[in-house]
């Protein structure tokens, strides 16, 4: 299979980014095609950490081009950070390391003093966003009034009259409604500029054809998802989820593939929950053993810092999952975190009005009304992270690995059992 979909099956922070940039060593393009920098993708190298919010996880890769493509809402003074991140690094020495689709969407400052006013607005109703101005900016794509990555580079006139549109409204908005300081097209005019001076060399006008040629070529293709399926604007927990749709489908609408390629689906899955923001959890836990998770995980978002709302693995979500996202295979994350624990809770079913249900409620209001039905494993106090090939784990460790993949019908690809490239264990190999 030439090309290989990595997307989160439940609330995002799965392990996208290590998945990524272990894959890319097998990989000659690797694309990110929805969100923004609202995802952060961590990757440890060498004990040597990076986060990456909009430059594909491949990027530490010499060989492989990093693509971003149309559906992604580009925050051009981020991905300015972060590029120059790369480079004091050493990395991203050849330009030609990450191309830019011409369509993608373009997130300016006041897409996140929106983002941020609305939040504040909402009080304790609040979506618990990551404040990186994803929402506004996809709206204003929606609208038919988004300034794209192409525009930074045609007619300054024709920039300055989309801005000055944008702006007039924005404006209105965060003045008169929210009582926040507006923002001047001289400045932003400035901003976007200097960004354009930054970015011109990895201009690639239609990402698309790239991926397109790839494709027919038999090269190896990484899409790159971001968030996680429970977070989709259609299918996820609404309407506590992101703005774009984060589900397998969206690679192809987003990078401009069409569905007829043969095209292999990995869901990556954290061997227990966790979730940033608010929204409902089923299975979350607001005791010691949420707080056990939480340390033993390192449960802080990679964007935001804040800490993780932590609990046991849910099958009946990551049945809905790997059923929206045609999930092929799972990539089993961070299953070193879980030794320690004497028993491991499983839910397999909820408990919805007095009724056992064991389809995912897709209903307003039911999933905050669901309780957790659970069966339990036994745990293992060994330490994992050493472990080598799945025969090296524990018994009871390999017994979980099996219960998963038998209730979910779905073979388990890979293990990981720690943050680095060396601590993760193929049961099949990539692209079989
Ligand atoms: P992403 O958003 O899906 O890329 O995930 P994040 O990077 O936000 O969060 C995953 C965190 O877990 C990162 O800090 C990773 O370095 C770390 N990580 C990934 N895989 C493993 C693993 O198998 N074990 C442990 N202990 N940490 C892991
Ligand atoms: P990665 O790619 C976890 C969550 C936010 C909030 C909701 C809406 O690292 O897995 P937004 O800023 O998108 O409007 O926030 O979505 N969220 C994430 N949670 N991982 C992410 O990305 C997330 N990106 C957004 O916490 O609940
Ligand atoms: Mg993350």
């Amino acid at each position: 299979m030439p090309g290989l979909i990595v997307v989160g099956s439940q609330w995002g922070d799965e392990g996208k980014g290590k998945v990524v940039d272990v894959f890319s060593s097998q990989s000659d393009l690797v694309v990110r095609y929805q969100g923004g920098a609202n995802a952060g993708h961590t990757l440890v190298v060498d004990g040597k950490k990076t986060v990456l919010h909009l430059i594909p996880s491949g990027i530490l890769h010499e060989q492989v081009t990093c693509m971003i493509a149309a559906g992604v809402v580009l925050d051009i003074v981020t991905l300015c950070e972060e590029i120059r991140a790369l480079k004091v690094n050493g990395l991203l020495k050849n330009p030609k390391q990450l191309l830019i689709s011409d369509s993608c969407t373009v997130l300016l400052p006041y897409h996140r003093r929106l983002d941020l006013a609305r939040e504040k607005a909402l009080g304790n109703e609040k979506i618990g966003t990551t404040g990186r101005g994803i929402g506004p900016a996809y709206e204003e794509r929606a609208s038919r009034k988004a300034i794209v990555f192409g525009d930074l580079f045609g007619p300054k006139d024709v920039l300055k009259q989309k801005l000055e549109a944008a702006l007039k409204e924005k404006n209105f908005l965060l003045e008169s409604y929210y009582k926040e300081e507006p923002f001047k097209v001289e400045d932003l005019i400035k901003v976007i500029d200097e960004c354009a001076e930054e970015l011109k060399d990895y201009r690639s006008k239609d990402t698309s054809l790239g991926i397109h040629k790839a494709l027919r070529s038999g090269k190896k293709v990484l899409f790159e998802g971001a968030q996680g399926s429970l977070l989709d604007l259609l299918h996820g927990t609404y309407p506590y989820v992101t703005s774009s749709s984060t589900l397998a489908g969206s690679a192809l609408v987003g990078s401009g593939v069409g569905p007829s390629q043969n095209l292999d689906v990995v869901g990556i899955t954290k061997a227990y929950t966790t979730r940033v923001g608010s929204g409902p959890f089923p299975t979350e836990c607001t005791d010691e053993v949420g707080e056990e998770l939480r340390k033993k995980g390192h449960e802080f978002g990679a964007t935001t810092g804040r800490e993780r709302r932590c609990g046991w693995l849910d099958l009946v979500a990551l049945k809905y999952a790997i059923r929206v996202n045609g999930i092929t295979s799972l990539a089993l994350m961070k299953l070193d975190v879980l030794s320690g624990f004497d028993e491991i809770k499983v839910c397999t079913a909820y408990e919805l009005d007095g009724q056992e249900i064991t389809e995912y409620p897709v209903s307003p209001g039911e999933l905050a009304r669901c309780k957790p039905k659970y069966v339990t494993q036994k745990g293992w106090k060994e330490d994992l992270t050493q472990a080598r090939s799945l025969k090296d784990l524990p018994r009871y460790a390999q017994d979980y690995v099996q219960f998963l993949s038998s209730s979910l019908a779905t073979p388990i690809d890979v293990i990981s059992i720690g943050p680095g490239r060396d601590q993760t264990l193929w049961i099949r190999p990539l692209f079989s």
